[in-house]
């Protein structure tokens, strides 16, 4: 009787064991090491089956089934080196992008007729190569990324490479026959609304292709035909990337990755969000990940169809894109930007009627639909008004300064689209509103109160009843699957949280990388030490580094700044090189490249034909128009580094050494060296900037009372420069002949401040403002090297803007974006 008991426990548990030791010894990316080197006849790949995977030979691709949602698969081909869990890897092609199968008895399935299928479980057809043999036939996986159907021959039946998704590899051509066509969104792989493709007239050019309408924006479609350095007359229409990162086209258009001349992973992707970009990565890395090497839309409010019908694209480098309605108007759906905005009147109010008017916006364009294709041509802006009233769909008007001269043009639009925020844009835009409406001076300024949320994420599925299976084999199945799935479930928690971690790290040194060098190339020291024939011509020093003249390998001059090797670490380094990357005015100067190796910190900017302002001062050169220009051009720079890119970022140390002249005198401003980014309405201490300090006569009394440091201590510093500009009179230098009346530390400059002041107090300026003391005041305080040529009302006007601009009490400082305002305010009578 002992010996009957019953042996089924110990079994069980033995068996439980084992198939625990089993799963246990089975590597996490199993997939691979089981997986086929091809497919041939009457064979098929089982979506069940995660080792049905095509492999290239050196293991650089896959392809097989790639989960797109919850049960729903796409057949496709993505990368695996490095090793990835198959939800992150990086696809790059796929065969059913809009159409994904069932994750239960879908099979990829080569035909004996040689036409290869894929079926969802349904037993419906998805996808098929169309392709037909007597033949034997092989299905295989080539190592640049291609999936080839050949016959015995070697002849190629069908590739991947000949119908592309979003994505081309290099040597992957585009063709005559083919496009990209970007995703919908970032999780839905389906086909969305941007195409890359050649057009009618040879071009490759990017559209976006949107339910109701549809415009290309790359080439930027205000440049015409001839102005493009395009070439029109080569129908072979076909483009290709290199491994090195070189990409040309038929139409003479190329480019060169910012890394170029190595072999690296790469991948050249038309996103979602329309941008076209090229990636990429080094597998042999630490922490691979991909960067971006070139893209084609450095603005990413010029790509269209962002925010749909009256509504204004803003952009920030940190918060991406946003949204928001033209005055007047309120959005139409609240969770796709896309839709627009909507009138917030009847329409028929400002159709024949007429309390009618206009509301006036700076700093925005809207691009096409212009009534007529023309505008009207030197105009005045009643005028321009009268037209927009009369006519019943005219939404508004832009009137601009025409190219050809000094006269305003005038452009009705019958559609408010493709609109965005440029901040460099001069023109004035007037929206037409019912007179009964008011808007207050933030609904009018305040242009990023929504930020586009990204469609949501709605899980594709593709799920059908299921059938039961025999209730024995049911049992088994349910008894080895719970097994498995619990100890599946502890190896991949295990696994997932040490990749987690692994990927926090990863996606900030991308960030990183991704800031630093966006659009801008890294060069090697050896490079630039060649450029600047071993760094011989020196033409400028700072409190960085010294500057040196230097001609690039492409040619192109350059003025290479070498930093000081003690006092830049790393971080600080990156974070200039990525702030003055991200700014763009033609009143900054541009950034070409850095270098960073070893100890060596360099950074490239554009040539500057005249040097500083401060070199120029003394110029005859330097007649009172170009003064004039060089205040104006001066303020708008700050003002975009202010205000206009939406991230704060202060200068700090405005003086003439770094504010450069170009060929035609035009100012840029340099040297951000000392520039901190703060947020928006937060007054920083002065403790936060304790590295931080100006220049003897330009700093603003802020610095050295305990006060909080804004962006007016640019505008001061700007103030002084203008009395400069003005006087002739060096604020840090010259000394003036006058009571000493300023007891603040900086006692010269204050002598400079003060003078100006006194001699406008004496003519009676200030207190009833006589206009004959007024201009006899300017008078002698004008810089005697300008011999009286000068524009009498002009001047008038600056000295009064820079002695506002130098008001001790920082509040009652003008911002720059006023400054400007305030200069210009006479221009046009
Ligand atoms: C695999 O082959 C491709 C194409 O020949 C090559 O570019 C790549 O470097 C190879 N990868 C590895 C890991 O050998
Ligand atoms: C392979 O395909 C090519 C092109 O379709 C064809 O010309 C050739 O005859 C085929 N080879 C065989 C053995 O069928
Ligand atoms: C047209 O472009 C192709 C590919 O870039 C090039 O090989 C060919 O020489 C070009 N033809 C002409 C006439 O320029
Ligand atoms: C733009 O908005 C106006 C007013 O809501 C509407 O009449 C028009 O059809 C819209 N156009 C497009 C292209 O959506
Ligand atoms: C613009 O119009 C004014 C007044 O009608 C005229 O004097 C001037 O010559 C015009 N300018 C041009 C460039 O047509
Ligand atoms: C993906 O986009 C397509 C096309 O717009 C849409 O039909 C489909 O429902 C979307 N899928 C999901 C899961 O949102």
């Amino acid at each position: 009787m002992a010996h009957t008991s019953p042996p089924s426990l110990p079994q069980s548990f033995f068996v439980s064991l084992l198939l625990l030791l089993l799963l246990f010894s089975l590597p996490p990316t199993s997939s691979s090491s089981s997986a086929l080197p091809f497919l041939t006849k009457r064979s098929s790949l089982s979506v069940e089956n995660p080792s049905d995977v095509l492999v290239s030979p050196n293991g650089t691709f896959s392809s097989g089934f790639f989960p797109v949602g919850d049960n729903a698969f796409s057949f496709a081909v993505w990368f695996t080196k490095p090793a990835c869990r198959i939800a992150d890897c990086t696809p790059v092609w796929m065969a059913n992008r809009g159409n994904p199968v069932n994750g239960r008895g879908s099979l990829l399935s080569l035909l004996d007729s040689g036409n290869l299928v894929l079926r969802d479980a349904g037993a419906f057809t998805v996808w098929s190569s169309g392709t037909s043999s007597p033949d034997r036939v092989v299905l295989a996986l080539e190592d640049r990324g291609n999936l080839v159907l050949t016959n015995s021959t070697g002849d190629v039946l069908w590739q991947s490479f000949d119908s592309p998704t979003d994505t081309l590899l290099p040597m992957q051509p585009l063709t005559r026959n083919t496009e990209l066509l970007s995703s919908r969104s970032r999780y839905n792989y389906s086909g969305g609304f941007y195409k890359l493709h050649f057009d009618n007239d040879n071009v490759l050019r990017i559209l976006f292709d949107g339910p109701s309408i549809s415009s290309q924006f790359w080439p930027y479609p205000w440049l015409f035909s001839n102005l493009l350095d395009r070439f029109l007359y080569n129908s072979s229409r076909v483009a290709v990337l290199d491994s090195y990162g070189h990409f040309t086209s038929s139409d003479m258009f190329e480019f060169y990755a910012s890394d170029y001349g190595v072999v690296l992973q790469r991948r050249l992707t038309l996103d979602f969000d329309g941008n076209l970009r090229l990636y990429s990565r080094d597998p042999s890395a630490s922490s691979p990940s991909w960067s971006v090497s070139w893209q084609a839309l450095s603005i990413p409010c010029f790509i269209h169809g962002v925010c749909g019908n009256n509504s204004l694209c803003s952009y920030d480098p940190v918060k991406g894109r946003s949204c928001s309605c033209v005055p007047g108007y309120k959005r139409k759906d609240p969770i796709d930007w896309s839709a627009g905005c909507e009138p917030d009147f009847q329409f028929s109010d400002v159709c024949g009627s007429t309390d009618v008017g206009f509301v006036k916006v700076l700093y925005i364009d809207f691009y096409g639909y212009d009534y007529n294709n023309d505008p009207i041509s030197n105009t005045t802006l009643e005028n321009c008004q009268q037209k927009c009233l009369e006519m019943c769909g005219c939404r508004g008007f832009q009137y601009t300064m025409a190219s050809s001269g000094p006269y305003y043009d005038c452009y009705r639009k019958i559609e408010l689209l493709n609109g965005h925020n440029l901040p460099s844009f001069t023109g004035e835009f007037y929206i037409k509103v019912p007179k009964s409406m008011t808007f207050t001076k933030d609904q009018l300024t305040k242009r990023t109160q929504y930020t586009c949320p990204s469609p949501p994420v709605v899980p594709w599925d593709r799920n059908y009843p299921k059938k039961r299976p025999s209730s024995v084999l049911n049992f088994m199945m349910w008894f080895a699957c719970a097994v498995g799935v619990i100890e599946l479930v502890l190896v991949f928690l295990v696994w997932f949280f040490l990749l987690r971690n692994q990927q926090d790290v990863t996606s900030i040194n991308q960030s990183y990388f991704l800031a630093a060098s966006g659009l801008i190339k890294r060069y090697t020291y050896d490079e630039l030490k060649k450029a600047t024939k071993n760094f011989s011509d020196e033409i400028g020093r700072g409190a960085g580094g010294i500057v040196y003249k230097g001609v690039l390998p492409d040619g192109r001059l350059a003025a290479i700044k070498l930093l000081n090797e003690a006092t830049t670490g790393e971080a600080d380094f990156l974070a200039e090189a990525s702030t003055i990357g991200r700014l763009n005015h033609m009143n900054l100067i541009e950034m070409w490249g850095y270098c960073a190796e070893g100890k060596h910190r360099l950074l490239v900017y554009e040539f500057m034909e005249h040097g500083s302002l401060a070199a120029n001062l003394n110029s005859p050169e330097l007649d009172w128009k170009r003064r004039f220009d060089i205040a104006v051009g001066t303020a708008k720079g700050l003002a975009y580094l202010h205000e206009e890119c939406l991230e704060w970022i202060l200068h700090c140390d405005v003086k003439p050494q770094n504010i450069l002249l170009d060929a035609d005198y035009t100012p840029k401003v340099a040297d951000f060296g000392l520039s901190k980014l703060m947020d928006r309405g937060k007054g920083l201490n002065n403790s936060d900037f304790s590295r931080i300090r100006g220049t003897r006569g330009y700093m603003a009394p802020e610095w050295v009372s305990n006060l909080p440091i804004t962006s007016k201590v640019d505008v001061y510093s700007y103030g002084i420069v203008m009395l400069e500009l003005a006087t002739g009179m060096n604020p840090a230098t010259s000394v003036v002949n006058t009571g000493n009346e300023g007891g603040e530390s900086d006692a010269k400059h204050v002598r400079l401040v003060t003078w100006a002041r006194k001699k406008m107090r004496e003519a009676g300026v200030g207190d009833g403002r006589t206009t004959t003391g007024w201009s006899r005041a300017v008078e002698e305080m004008v810089d005697p090297a300008l011999r009286g040529n000068y524009d009498r009302k002009k001047m008038a006007i600056m000295i009064e803007v820079a002695l506002r601009c130098v008001e001790e009490d920082k509040d009652a400082r003008p911002s720059m974006s006023q400054a400007v305002e305030l200069l210009l305010r006479h221009e046009d009578d």
